[in-house]
C-alpha cells in the first residue's frame, strides 16, 4: 500500500485526501501535517506546522512515505520541494526556483513575456515616483511583488490611492520594501484553469470559476474565496486544451529552458473578453487553487495518486511521466459553498460552536477548513473560511440546489454565506 504525506491544513488539502482516497486504485494510506479535525476523520494527522521545512522532511523520512504533496504556496517557496528532493523523497509540487512563479509577480510578468504568453501590459518599479510615471490610465492594477496572501494586489480608481498605496506597498505600511508591478487593468470574466505538470508536458485538469469577494453581487473586499464551480459554460474540453496550449505549456517550456523544471500544478488565473473570448493571464499560483479544487477534484474521475506519482517522477523516469490521454471528469455539475466565521476577511471569530455536521445528506460532501475542537470535543469554528460545502448535479441548477441544501443545515454564530454562487452558471447553461 503505497503511503502519502499532503502538507496543509485547508478545505483544498481535505479535498485533495478525498480524492487520493476515492480515486486510487491502490488505497494509499493518507497522511496529513498539519490538517484539521475535518481532515483526522478521513486520514491520519501529524501535528507538524507546514513552515517547518526541516520538520517535514523529518516526518517523511520517519513515515517512509512515497509521496509528499504539498498544498500551500508558503512551504514551496521555501523549498520544501527543494529539501524532499534532497532526501530523496519523491514531491508533488514545484521546488522554490519554479514557485517563483507565485512568489514573485515580477518574475512571473518576466516569464510569461519570454515565453509569449498573453498578459496585461506592465511595468516593474521600486519607487513611487516610477510607479506614478508609469501609469497611463485608471483604473491601473498594482501588484505588490512578493507572498501577500492573496492582499497584495489593489484596483487604484483615482490618482490618490495609487499614490497612497504605492507609499504603502514600497515606503512604510505592512509590506514596506520590494518592488510593485503596476500593470493595465483588464475587463472581462474570470476563469480558472488548472495544469498538472511533470517538467515537460501540461495535463490541463477541468475548468472553473471562484467567487473572491465576500459580498453577493461581487462587492466588497476580496477575500481567499467564498465558493466556486466547475466545469465552466463555454469552456469545453476541446477550448480547455485550446487555452492549455497557450498558457501552460509555453511556461512549463519556459522554465525547463532555464533549468528550473515545472513540477506540480500551475494555476492559470486568466481573464476572458467577453466579446472576442480572448484569453490573458491574471496571475499564476503554483499550486491547487482553493475553492476551486473543492469543486474540480471530487469530478475527477482518473487515479489522482498515479497522475501526481508519474508528475513528481518527471518525463525521464522509467513510467516517462504524465499520461498522453486526456483526464477523465464526471460530466455533471459542482458546486462548492464556503462557510465563513463573522468578521471575515477582516478578522475571523474563533471558538463558534458548528451545529448540524452530523445532519448533513449524503449527496453533499463537507470538507473543513478552519475548524478545530472545543475541550469537550465539539466542532468550532478556527478561521475565516470554516467549512465547504460541495455538491454534484446533472445540471448546475442541481448541483446549486444540494449544495444550498446540504449548509442550511450547519449553523455557527455570525455564519457568512453567499447566496449567489453558481447563478452565472445556472443562467447560462439555461434550461
Ligand atoms: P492576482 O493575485 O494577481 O490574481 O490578483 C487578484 C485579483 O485581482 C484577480 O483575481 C483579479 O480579480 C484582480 N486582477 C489582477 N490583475 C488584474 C488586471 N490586470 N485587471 C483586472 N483585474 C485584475
Ligand atoms: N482561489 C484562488 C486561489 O487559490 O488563490
Amino acid at each position: 500500500m503505497p503511503k502519502v504525506l499532503v502538507v496543509g491544513a485547508g478545505g483544498r488539502e481535505h479535498a485533495i485526501v478525498r480524492a487520493l482516497l476515492r480515486t486510487s486504485a491502490e488505497r494509499p494510506e493518507v497522511h496529513v501535517a498539519p490538517g484539521n479535525p475535518g481532515i483526522a476523520r478521513d486520514a491520519e494527522t501529524h501535528a507538524v506546522p507546514v513552515e517547518d521545512v526541516a520538520a517535514l522532511v523529518g516526518l517523511a523520512q520517519e513515515l517512509a512515505v512515497d509521496l509528499v504533496v504539498v498544498g500551500p504556496e508558503v512551504p514551496l517557496v521555501a523549498g520544501l520541494v527543494d529539501a524532499l528532493q534532497e532526501a530523496a523523497i519523491p514531491a508533488f509540487g514545484p521546488t522554490a526556483a519554479a514557485a517563483r512563479l507565485e512568489g514573485s509577480k515580477a518574475f512571473a510578468k518576466e516569464v510569461m513575456l519570454a515565453a509569449g504568453v498573453p498578459t496585461a501590459g506592465y511595468e516593474t518599479v521600486t519607487t513611487v515616483d516610477a510607479g506614478m510615471a508609469a501609469i497611463t490610465g485608471y483604473p491601473v492594477v498594482l501588484k505588490y511583488d512578493g507572498l501577500a496572501a492573496g492582499k497584495g494586489v489593489v484596483i487604484a480608481e483615482d490618482e490618490q490611492t495609487a499614490r497612497a498605496t504605492l507609499v504603502d506597498m514600497l515606503e512604510e505600511g505592512q509590506f514596506g520594501d520590494a518592488a510593485v508591478v503596476v500593470e493595465e487593468f483588464l475587463r472581462g470574466e474570470e476563469v480558472s484553469l488548472l495544469a498538472v505538470c511533470d517538467g515537460r508536458r501540461a495535463v490541463p485538469l477541468a475548468p472553473a470559476q471562484d467567487y473572491k469577494r465576500i459580498f453577493e453581487g461581487d462587492e466588497g473586499p476580496n477575500t481567499g474565496g467564498m465558493g466556486s464551480y466547475s466545469p465552466v459554460v463555454g469552456v469545453d474540453a476541446e477550448r480547455v486544451a485550446a487555452i492549455s496550449a497557450l498558457v501552460h505549456q509555453p511556461i512549463v517550456d519556459e522554465l525547463a529552458r532555464r533549468g528550473t523544471p515545472f513540477t506540480g500544478v500551475l494555476y492559470a488565473g486568466l481573464m476572458v473578453d467577453a466579446e472576442t473570448g480572448g484569453v490573458q493571464v491574471l496571475e499564476y499560483n503554483t499550486r491547487f487553487g482553493d475553492p476551486e479544487t473543492q469543486a474540480v477534484l471530487p469530478r475527477l474521475r482518473s487515479d489522482l495518486l498515479t497522475l501526481m506519482t508519474a508528475a513528481a517522477g518527471g518525463p525521464d523516469a522509467e513510467d516517462g511521466g504524465l499520461p498522453e490521454a486526456p483526464l477523465e471528469w464526471d460530466p455533471r455539475w459542482a458546486v462548492t459553498l464556503v462557510l465563513a466565521s463573522r468578521g471575515y476577511p477582516a478578522s475571523a471569530s474563533k471558538g463558534d460552536v458548528i451545529k448540524g455536521l452530523g445532519g448533513v445528506p449524503s449527496s453533499a460532501e463537507v470538507t473543513h477548513a478552519g475548524t478545530g475542537l472545543d475541550d469537550q470535543g465539539r466542532p468550532i469554528t478556527a478561521g475565516g473560511r470554516v467549512l465547504n460545502v460541495t455538491a454534484l448535479g446533472e445540471s448546475p441548477a442541481a448541483a446549486r440546489q444540494a449544495a444550498y441544501a446540504a449548509a442550511q443545515g450547519i449553523g455557527f454564530d455570525g455564519r457568512q454565506l453567499r447566496r449567489d454562487i453558481a447563478l452565472r452558471a445556472v443562467e447560462r447553461f439555461g434550461g
